[in-house]
């Protein structure tokens, strides 16, 4: 299954050579943390490999898989470029066959993280942010940190992306707050 899915990956993004970069470069990364943290490395080449294969999709593309799996509530809840974690999750349930909610669960949750997230969940939700093609000085400190505390970083990371989008103007989900809050508390304990 896994080579099918390195393969459709590939012809998706045939023309973004960049998004297949980073799809790699998430790959790559979380085997590293799934050596040191100890997690099932095959779930985590599957897991990154779909991760973002929904990104391009229309928002009606996106409306119609999340109204259709899930609830009208996660449309209001989240926003449009937050929409793929969902459409990637049921892609990799209803085309590839993956029924292991861990696994999806962190495809879902990539995009802004949640409050106690499994330990797959970590190692995607940070490698999204740090993987090697990532080279603001945010992502490299989070990266410094990751192989430490994986807690920490994840906090830097989510209080960097909630500090730009604020700076921006743009829609930050409630859950965002609430893992940011979460993890700091989180990180400082394993300090
Ligand atoms: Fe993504
Ligand atoms: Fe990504």
């Amino acid at each position: 299954m896994l080579e099918t899915i390195k393969a459709d990956v590939i012809k998706i993004y045939r023309h973004r050579v960049d998004r297949l970069n980073h799809v790699f470069g998430v790959r790559d990364m979380a085997l590293k943390l799934g050596k040191i943290y100890g997690e099932d490395l095959e779930k985590i080449r599957i897991v990154a490999l779909l991760h973002d294969y929904t990104k391009y999709e229309s928002r009606a593309y996106h409306e119609a898989l999340i109204r259709q799996h899930y609830h009208e509530r996660i449309i209001q809840e989240y926003s449009k470029p937050l929409y793929h974690g969902f459409s990637a999750a049921v892609i990799a349930k209803e085309q590839y066959g993956i029924t292991d909610q861990d696994m999806l669960r962190a495809i879902e949750s990539h995009t802004v993280g949640r409050p106690n997230m499994s330990r797959l969940e970590k190692i995607i939700f940070i490698s999204d942010y740090i993987e090697l093609n990532r080279m603001y000085p945010s992502c490299v400190k989070a990266r410094e940190i990751a192989f430490n505390n994986i807690d920490l970083a994840i906090y830097e990371a989510i209080n960097d992306s909630i500090n730009l989008y604020e700076r921006n103007g743009g829609f930050i989900p409630k859950i965002a707050y609430d893992a940011r809050d979460y993890y700091k508390h989180k990180g400082e304990l394993n300090e």
